[in-house]
């Protein structure tokens, strides 16, 4: 069927990948624009694509997204597991995947929806991708605290999850300054530098390390012992979780092989800070900000980017565009197909103003 016959009454609605700050946001603008402005229904889909496979869902109205903007977390719920072409299944004791599309397939037809509001990040809309080529029509929307999605300028999450650890980073300078200390603050990202960048330059950071520049453990020690040496007593440390020593790899804390993305990052804050102990003979702590990064209320920039991103995706739905993903440009939401948006990391890159600013003010990156 033409794109632009495919008449639309009821769309589905779904959140996949890890929960970030202003899903409900999300939720809120495409269930009221949908009923206020386009009469539609709109069918709530529970913890990302586990709904569609096991099929549980509910309706929504405009009073169950009332009152939500400012909660963390997804009404909705989320998996970050769940894909309908990759199902793991006890077969003779043995965990195996099987392809449950058309399972999935089938019960989006019984729930009689014309379209899916897919958010995610890259592994929600990959998927969302595989779907769409079997002819589910639909509009992804952008999340993610780690702001690594291609083809957006920005991904709502970004900026609370930057907040919370700039305000970490605040927190630990007081007491760093107290003992005489190095602070290591291990915060997220996965393989992309973002959050430790600008929460590190907003923070004061004196090291800044991310896993686009692999960091030499000398220059680190050499840093915070310049500093010793003028006077200043303590020194913060802000690290990706992805970040690695030059010639090594990313640390990993443990395999889920459940999941899309099975190794977990986790651990280089603790090496990092042993290493400047000895190293050193400073006296150092970690800190490792984990998934309070991920929780509670959004800031204003991630309420007002996650309206905008919702309203649009409706408004570019109802206009005939399939498999496509709203996207930020500038001032400017747009779209872009799918397909251009996944499976291409959107790292740092060297020449970024905020990384020549961070040097300018000396800032060291560890290389
Ligand atoms: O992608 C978001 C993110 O929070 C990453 O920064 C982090 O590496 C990962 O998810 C943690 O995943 P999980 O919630 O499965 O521990």
């Amino acid at each position: 069927m033409s794109l632009k016959t495919r008449k639309i009454n009821r769309i589905g609605i779904l959140t996949g990948g890890g929960d970030c700050p202003g899903l409900n946001a999300v939720i809120r603008a495409v269930t009221k624009t949908a009923i206020f402005d386009y009469g539609l229904e709109v069918f709530g889909i529970e913890d990302g694509f586990e709904g569609l496979i096991k099929k549980r869902g509910r309706f929504l109205s405009s009073e169950n997204a009332s009152g939500i903007i400012n909660v963390g977390g997804t009404i909705l719920g989320t998996s970050n597991r769940a894909d309908p072409f990759r199902v793991p299944v006890t077969r003779n004791h043995k965990v195996v995947f099987e392809d449950h599309s058309q399972k999935s397939l089938r019960h989006f037809r019984e729930w009689k929806l014309d379209a899916l509001v897919a958010i995610g990040g890259d592994g929600t809309l990959s998927i969302a991708n595989r779907l769409a080529s079997l002819g589910i029509n639909i509009i992804g929307i952008p999340k993610t605290i780690d702001n690594d999605l291609s083809g957006t300028d920005s991904t709502f999450g970004f900026d609370t999850a930057v907040q919370i650890a700039t305000d970490a980073i605040d927190r630990l300078h007081t007491t760093a300054a107290s003992h005489h200390r190095v602070m290591v603050l291990e915060v997220m990202g996965r393989n992309a530098g973002w959050i430790a960048l600008y929460a590190g330059v907003a923070g004061g950071a004196d090291v800044i390390l991310i896993p686009e520049f692999p960091f030499r453990s000398d220059v680190i020690c050499d840093a915070v012992k310049q500093r010793a040496r003028k006077g200043k007593r303590f020194s913060i440390v802000t690290v990706s979780e992805g970040a690695y020593e030059f010639g090594k790899s990313p640390v990993i804390k443990k395999v889920d092989k459940k999941n899309p993305y099975p190794e977990k990052l986790g651990g280089i804050g603790e090496r990092i800070t042993e290493c400047i102990e000895e190293k050193t003979g400073l006296e150092a702590r970690v800190a490792v900000l984990g998934h309070i990064q991920r929780g509670g209320s959004p800031t204003a920039v991630d309420r007002n980017l996650g309206t905008l991103f919702g309203m649009y995706a409706v408004k570019f739905l109802m206009d005939g565009r399939e498999a496509h993903m709203v996207c930020l440009r500038g001032q400017a939401i747009e779209s872009i197909p799918i397909g251009k948006a996944v499976n291409q990391l959107k790292r740092v890159p060297s020449d970024f103003p905020l990384v020549q600013s961070a040097i300018s003010v000396g800032t060291s990156f560890g290389y």
